[in-house]
């Protein structure tokens, strides 16, 4: 079986309940995937809840004071996660009616909001067939294809932002993303993955040539 349809597999049974997955609402996507960027799932759960129950809508957001929302991001560490969030959230408010942009390229303009999260939105709320690219990404893609290219260096960030677009399942963007993210996070694990039960165990190239520990690559700044 190939490797897309290995993962979409997977992930439709072991994917987690959570939150964020029972909504294509981009105003909850966008507020998920910013606290879940230098945050573990676990970790970033409950504050997704909160900011969900004290601000149900961009437009509370927009209208809180910002103490209220360090305040309420209080562990998450990454201030300028928060400072940006109000930042766009009083934009969107003013400027855009308090609706979201639709696409890649308009997501991207917004203040704190990178490549990762425009993918991110675009695909699991649009349907736009533009590749996410995370930590768990690099670790999933450098494994199963046995890329030793860093990846945080401009060659390996182009390199698998290429290989993942080059796999993207155009019928079905989001569940593809939010596959190979959860793969990443739940199987193929940073330390001690158990390739014994993975799908994909007899065709990575990593498990073949005992490089799991290896991979990904990681220069030393
Ligand atoms: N990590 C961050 N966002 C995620 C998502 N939407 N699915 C799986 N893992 C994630």
């Amino acid at each position: 079986m190939d490797f897309n349809k290995t993962l979409t597999l997977w992930y439709s049974e072991h994917k987690r309940e959570l939150p964020w997955r029972r909504t294509k609402n981009p105003y909850n996507i966008w507020l998920s995937e910013i606290i879940l960027q230098q945050t573990q799932i676990a970790q970033g759960q409950p504050y997704y809840n909160a900011f969900v129950s004290k601000y149900p809508t961009v437009f509370d957001l927009a209208n809180a004071q910002e103490t209220e929302v360090l305040k309420l991001w209080q562990g998450l560490g990454y201030y300028s996660r928060a400072r940006n969030l109000h930042t766009t959230a009083k934009h969107i408010a003013t400027h855009h009616n308090g609706i979201f942009p639709n696409t890649y390229k308009d997501l991207l303009k917004l203040k704190g909001v990178g490549d990762y999260t425009a993918s991110a939105i675009a695909s699991i709320c649009y349907g736009e067939p533009t590749a996410v690219v995370d930590g768990n990404v690099y670790r999933v893609l450098s494994r199963y294809f046995g890329i030793d290219t860093p990846i945080n260096a401009t060659d390996g960030i182009k390199e698998f932002k290429a290989l993942a677009e080059s796999l993207m399942d155009h019928d079905h963007p989001s569940d593809y993303n939010q596959a190979i993210m959860e793969f990443g996070a739940v199987q193929c694990k940073p330390k001690n993955p158990n390739c014994q039960i993975c799908p994909l165990n007899d065709s990575c190239v990593a498990l073949q040539k005992n490089l799991i520990d290896q991979l990904p690559v990681k220069l030393k700044k």
